[in-house]
């Protein structure tokens, strides 16, 4: 794949009216995970699908954290940065539009990070089981941006008032958030899926 910043994959559109995607997978994932998922949900869009430089323990992240839930917020604001300028360079060498991100899990925390802090990186976003990645961020202006986030009720990793917080964050800042709660845990449902497919075709 063409060299730049970040190990990545590519596809390019078939479908000129559909947005590119920016595909984020959880600790542990890589390149290739979200690539089905990115295909189903918004089928023809341009996938954008970096691998998460952080290693832990061998599995692939996008930030370092001290523990569960417990982040490194010096390196969620250094790497958040990065992958912002690593979606510039990917939009200049393939000819894309600000990507629609899609993440799960850590990647949904890098997503939300760049929200606050590189706003112009993204069109939109999906994020699911996300939660507050840093404590105290900028202000940004989300004006005209779409962010769908999708929690799960008995998620261990995520506690629903952290996940209320951040939906109430972004909202904040202007965007038109859809914030919605499944019976479920951390790891993706069905319903994930058709909420994402609904959400997309709007
Ligand atoms: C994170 O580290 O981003 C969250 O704890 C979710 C995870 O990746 O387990």
């Amino acid at each position: 794949m063409t060299d730049l910043s970040f190990i990545h994959r590519f596809e390019p559109a078939t479908d000129p009216n559909r947005p590119p995607l920016l595909l984020l997978h959880g600790t542990g994932g890589d390149e290739n995970d979200l690539l089905g998922l990115g295909r189903m949900i918004s089928p023809g869009s341009a996938l954008l699908s970096p691998r998460g430089k952080i290693l832990e323990n061998g599995m692939p992240r996008f930030f370092r954290r001290l523990a569960e839930g417990v982040f490194d917020e010096e390196d969620v604001r250094l790497r958040a940065n990065e992958l912002a300028d690593f979606v510039a360079e990917a939009r200049k060498t393939y000819g894309l539009e600000a990507p629609i991100a899609v993440g799960f899990s850590n990647g949904a925390n890098i997503a939300a990070a760049m929200l606050q802090l590189r706003p112009e990186a993204l069109s939109g976003a999906a994020l699911l089981r996300t939660m507050v990645p840093l404590s105290s961020a900028p202000q940004a202006d989300l004006s005209g941006k779409r962010i769908l986030m999708v929690s799960g009720a008995m998620d261990p990793i995520v506690p629903a008032d952290n996940a209320k917080q951040l939906a109430a964050s972004l909202s904040g800042s202007g965007a038109e958030v859809q914030h919605d709660v499944l019976p479920t845990g951390h790891n993706l449902s069905q319903t994930d899926l058709q909420l994402l497919v609904k959400w997309f075709g709007r």
